[in-house]
């Protein structure tokens, strides 16, 4: 596991249970606590799986132990993803799979660019999980992780998910990694850049006619634009993201939060989106680029229109880089309309 945060340890920790030897390559600090007492992982129901994976601070020293393992995981950040290609090129550049756990549109196409499509694996996780100390908190109980192949990869997906049996939650494989990685998104941007600037979670803000409405809208722009991006969109375990999609498209606003807020909010297992604790955190960098931001992207590419990601998406890079300027914004819908409408948009 390259980048040994929540997705990393999550994923080492499950494979773990499943028999795989798993190093973990990630920040000493971090991976302090590992070290001392090993790795947990709390699934929602309450079932706690331990093991106790090697620990590395870079690829370089694992391969001294190792030699070089069968397939790396890419579970950093996608912002971060250039320096652990970076690492990786220096430390097995023929590593045989590589398999991208990022949310968000652009790292299979990047990796394929870099590796070649027939060694890259697009990878997702529909477990909401935090790490505390040694232990990976799992949040919603229904989940589990996903695999698709790029166009090329075909031999190694099928590889992988051969390999990767005996997981103790669902493993899905799909057919294109776009579809995944599309579908994973929606489910992504559900509260994510509304509730960052608000600082607010799903719940809340389905429940507040103004800012649901913003999400309902820019939630439609997303499948808009996914629908003429990908072949489908596909379900994922736990989440069925078809039905969600034909519920943005079908229903009036309020009828949407009414009925869709509740469900979203439990699917996100009370846990804010990463980019509002990136936001609250005062970091520089937050995956907006890679989910409202491809939204806008793809749309520009294709002739449509996402005015409304393109706006949140400018927004959130704005305050990132910015912090002092998020006051003006948290909790204030009012303030975040007023913005929109000042870029002509009236969701
Ligand atoms: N958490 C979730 O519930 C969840 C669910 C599904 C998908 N995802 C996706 O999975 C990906 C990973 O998310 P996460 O929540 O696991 O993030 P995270 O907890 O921040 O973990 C990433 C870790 O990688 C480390 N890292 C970054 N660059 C590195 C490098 N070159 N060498 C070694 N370590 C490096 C980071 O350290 P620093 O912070 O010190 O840079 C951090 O500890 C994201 O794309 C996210 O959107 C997350």
């Amino acid at each position: 596991m390259l980048g040994a945060g929540a997705i990393g340890c999550l994923v080492g920790g499950l494979l773990a249970a499943a028999g795989h030897d798993v190093a973990l390559i990630g920040r000493p600090a971090r991976l302090a606590p590992v070290v001392g007492g090993g790795l947990r992982v709390r699934l929602a129901g309450g079932r706690s799986i331990a093991s106790r994976p090697a620990v590395y601070g870079d690829p370089l020293q694992a391969g001294a132990d190792w030699g070089v393992p069968d397939a790396v995981a890419l579970t950093v950040k996608a912002f971060d993803v250039g320096e652990a290609v970076r690492m990786l090129q220096d430390a097995w550049p023929a590593v045989p799979f590589i398999v991208a756990f990022q949310n968000g549109i652009g790292t299979e196409d990047y990796l394929a660019g870099v590796f070649g499509p027939e060694r890259v694996v697009a990878g997702t996780v529909t477990l909401s999980a935090t790490l505390q100390g040694g232990e990976v908190v799992v949040f919603n109980r229904s989940g589990g992780l996903a695999l698709a192949p790029v166009p090329g990869g075909e031999e190694a997906c099928r590889r992988l998910a051969t390999a990767w049996t005996g997981l103790p939650v669902p493993l899905a494989v799909a057919s294109h990694a776009a579809s995944l990685k599309w579908s994973k998104l929606l489910l992504n941007l559900v509260g994510n850049a509304v509730g960052a600037i608000l600082q607010w979670d799903v719940h809340r803000l389905f429940r507040h006619p103004l800012a649901a409405r913003l999400e309902h809208q820019s939630l439609r722009e997303a499948v808009m634009v996914g629908r003429a991006a990908v072949p489908a969109f596909i379900d994922l375990p736990g989440y069925p993201v078809r039905s969600f999609a034909r519920l943005v498209e079908w229903l009036p606003s309020g009828l949407f939060a009414r009925l869709v807020g509740p469900m979203a909010a439990r699917g996100r297992g009370g846990k804010l989106p990463s980019v509002a604790l990136d936001l609250a955190a005062g970091r520089a960098r937050t995956e907006s680029p890679y989910l409202h931001g491809a939204v806008a992207r793809e749309a520009a590419s294709r002739g449509l229109d996402a005015p409304l990601n393109a706006a949140l998406a400018s927004l959130i890079e704005e305050l990132a880089a910015n912090p002092g300027l998020h006051q003006r914004y948290r909790d204030q819908p009012e303030e975040l309309w007023r913005f929109l409408e000042a870029r002509g948009l009236r969701p």
